[in-house]
């Protein structure tokens, strides 16, 4: 069986900031259903090749390259033109509307055409997903804590109908228990097609739920692959997964 095509592809992504490039890549490609982690430390350009790939620009980067969303070019794109065709972006909390409860929060965003492979998420799928969310129904976005405003993100995004859902960072600043249950909610929403890109420091939490694993450091790859061999790849088990420090 030849595997599905990819339904995302970023080719010779470049970002630069002033003099200085930050994102350096030559490919890197997503197939549905499929989990992909990207690692490094900080500074190492996770957010600035998710933000790339969003269209979402903080400051004013230079960026090359071009991005591919089920074949089509989107690179020329805004960021919320990319967002109406599937291209979701959850950034550190930000999502949420803090003045907004939860439920207006999970309000239907805005009207997206379903289509083929695009599964819009209703609000109740949404608490079906994250059940402590339905608890905190009438709360504020701004009284949530960081794990209950990182579901409500994630669920804001779902009802959006993404093709690609990527996360940065998802698990910061979260207890152990939450890092486990929102990774692995990620393997639910991919089991249905969605395809995955996942930003993470936290590697020993990642490998667990990742198809493949990317690394990076100053902006380039320097190894990729099954997650099952990234673990024991010299580089990946120096950095993060050595009985060391934490
Ligand atoms: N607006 C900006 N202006 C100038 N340089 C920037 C800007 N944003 C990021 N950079 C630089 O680009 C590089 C990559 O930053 P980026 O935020 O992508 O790292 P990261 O891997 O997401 O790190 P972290 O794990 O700390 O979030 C860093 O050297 C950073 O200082
Ligand atoms: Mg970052």
């Amino acid at each position: 069986m030849s595997p599905a095509a990819p339904v995302l592809e970023a080719t010779g992504l470049r970002v630069a900031y002033g003099g200085n490039t930050a994102l350096d890549l030559e490919a890197l490609s997503l197939r549905p259903g499929e989990v992909l982690g990207v690692v490094g430390a900080n500074g190492a350009g996770k957010s600035t090749l998710v933000n790339a790939i969003a269209g979402w620009s903080r400051g004013a980067p230079r960026v090359s390259g071009a991005v591919r969303l089920d074949g089509r070019d989107v690179s020329t794109l805004p960021p919320h033109q990319r967002a109406r065709a599937g291209l979701l972006l959850v950034p550190e909390g930000k999502l949420v509307f803090g003045q907004m409860s939860v439920d207006e929060n999970l309000t239907m965003p805005a009207r997206i055409e379903a289509s083929p492979g695009r599964h819009i998420y209703d609000r109740e799928e949404v608490f079906g997903l994250f059940p402590r969310l339905r608890e905190r129904r009438g709360h504020l976005g701004s009284q949530l804590s960081g794990g209950e405003r990182q579901m409500l993100g994630i669920g804001r995004a779902l009802m959006l109908g993404p093709r690609v859902l990527m996360l940065d960072e998802p698990s910061i600043g979260l207890a152990p228990r939450l890092v486990s249950a929102v990774l692995s909610t990620m393997r639910t929403l991919a089991s249905s097609g969605l395809a995955i890109l996942l930003v993470e420091q936290n590697v020993r939490a990642a490998i667990e739920v990742v198809d493949r694993l990317v690394l990076l450091e100053r902006g380039r790859v320097v190894v990729e692959g099954p997650a099952a061999e990234m673990r024991d790849d010299p580089r990946i088990a120096e950095a993060y997964l050595g009985g060391g420090a934490d």
